[in-house]
């Protein structure tokens, strides 16, 4: 088993169930009143360079829930690559605490953590992979029905989060469809892991420049911003890049059942319009509820590991 959550193409899909499984149990369990204490008195680093809500507040929330402490840490006062190196930072953190939650520009700053640390590293997004949002995201779409007998969708930028769908779906033998212009696909080392992957899982993962396409008849439709962290300054050309692929009430038309996803946050009127997103067929906040009780279930997995 991995010592660190970096992607979800390092785990098994018996771990992941496994996750997703205890992930539905705490959410359960919290929904009767109960917490229970599997992390008493562990304490873990939150360390983010990007902007956060949910993965910040579900983190801290969750931590605490299970008997913990969470310590944020304020990118400017550690000082990673001008104070110190990232190697020292994480050795001196694995010296004090239990795991170390990071949200980094550069995919390889998250492994040069993970690598030196002696403690888990969990990947709270980066450039190149968001891991914890797609576990959240496969809690939510099981709640309405066995996750390998649903299409999803996923239209727009091919991100992080269009990285992270496609490998967790390529791990546990999903069906996706990747709607994305030839220009903005996954990476082609990624396609290939995911490609790999899918020879073991059976995964149906296909991919078509045209949207209408991808989103044909499909059960869950999911987009995310078309300008990520990072890269704001290309906000405008990326919008006339996009447009197509906006997702309206015209093109939810071609999956009439579908509900409707998104990480957030949202911007509104560009990759997905008010109707949609405000719809009754979205499940928005459903994902972003299943971000505390996936990662609860994440970091008990990381840090409860049998020696
Ligand atoms: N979806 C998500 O990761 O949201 P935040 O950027 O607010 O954490
Ligand atoms: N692709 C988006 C996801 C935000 C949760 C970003 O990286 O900004």
């Amino acid at each position: 088993m991995p010592k660190d959550f970096l992607s979800l193409a390092d785990w098994s899909p018996q771990e992941l169930r496994g996750m997703l499984a205890r992930a539905r149990e705490l959410k359960n369990l919290l929904r009767e009143g109960q917490r229970p204490q599997t992390l008493e008195a562990r304490c873990i680093a939150l360390f983010f360079e990007k902007p956060s809500l949910r993965t910040h507040v579900t983190f801290e929330a969750g931590v605490t829930q299970l008997g913990g402490h969470a310590i944020w840490l304020r990118p400017d006062q550690v000082g990673v690559g001008t104070r110190e190196t990232p190697a020292d930072v994480a050795a001196n953190l694995s010296r004090w605490l239990d795991g170390i939650v990071a949200r980094t520009y550069r995919h390889a700053l998250l492994e040069e953590f993970a690598e030196a640390a002696e403690i888990p590293v969990i990947n709270a997004l980066t450039d190149l992979l968001h891991p914890c949002q797609v576990m959240a995201d496969f809690q939510t779409v099981a709640e309405y029905g066995p996750l390998e007998s649903a299409t999803l969708a996923y239209v727009g930028d091919g991100n992080n989060m269009a990285n992270s769908l496609m490998l967790g779906a390529a791990v546990l033998g999903l069906t996706l469809r990747l709607g994305t212009p030839e220009s903005h696909r996954p990476p082609a080392s990624l396609r290939e892991r995911a490609r790999l992957l899918s020879e073991q899982s059976g995964a149906r993962i296909s991919w078509s420049e045209d949207p209408s396409e991808a989103v044909r008849a499909a059960d869950f439709v999911y987009t995310d911003v078309w300008a990520s962290m990072g890269q704001e300054g290309e906000r405008e050309s990326r919008r006339a890049i996009f447009q197509p692929y906006q997702l309206n009430a015209d093109l939810m038309r071609g999956a009439p059942d579908a509900r409707v996803m998104h990480c957030l946050p949202a911007h509104r009127g560009e990759e997905i319009t008010d109707e949609v997103l405000d719809g009754s067929r979205s499940i928005v906040f459903e994902q972003a509820e299943n971000r505390l009780h996936a990662q609860k279930a994440i970091l008990e997995h990381l840090l409860l590991r049998k020696a």
